[in-house]
């Protein structure tokens, strides 16, 4: 098992921005706490190349947080394993692959990322 962390931002305001692309790990995670414009999320961001996703870091089986450590999470080969009972989700889908999941996926969190490397909650519903 990998034990894969980086920084964790934890927001204080309102703004959609959300981090660099860069501070994103290649092939890693980075944990987003309380997003005021997502009424204090807190989320996870994953990077494959150029391309970025993120997630509400709560687990869809009893809702733990992912991570065993704030943005310390267990990954390995693309595979985000929930730190509280092991249930393991493709790391850029949030799809369930294994575990007390049972078919659920993390819930996905719509981004932008715009031509300077900002990453940005979408503009719209798609949160
Ligand atoms: S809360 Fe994640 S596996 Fe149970």
């Amino acid at each position: 098992m990998v034990w894969a962390g980086w920084n964790v931002i934890v927001h204080a305001n309102d703004e959609r921005r959300l981090c660099r692309r860069a501070e994103i790990p290649d092939g890693g995670v980075l944990a987003v706490d309380s997003v005021a414009a997502l009424e204090g999320a807190d989320l996870l961001l994953t990077r494959r190349g150029g391309c970025v996703a993120a997630f509400h870091n709560v687990c869809p089986h009893a809702g733990h947080r992912l991570d065993w450590a704030p943005g310390e999470f267990l990954l390995r080969d693309g595979v985000l394993t929930c730190a509280a009972h092991g249930a393991s989700f493709d790391a850029f889908t949030g799809s369930c692959l294994g575990g007390p999941c049972r078919g659920e996926g993390l819930r996905p969190v719509a981004l932008e990322v715009l031509a300077d490397d900002a990453v940005l909650l979408a503009d719209g519903d798609g949160r």
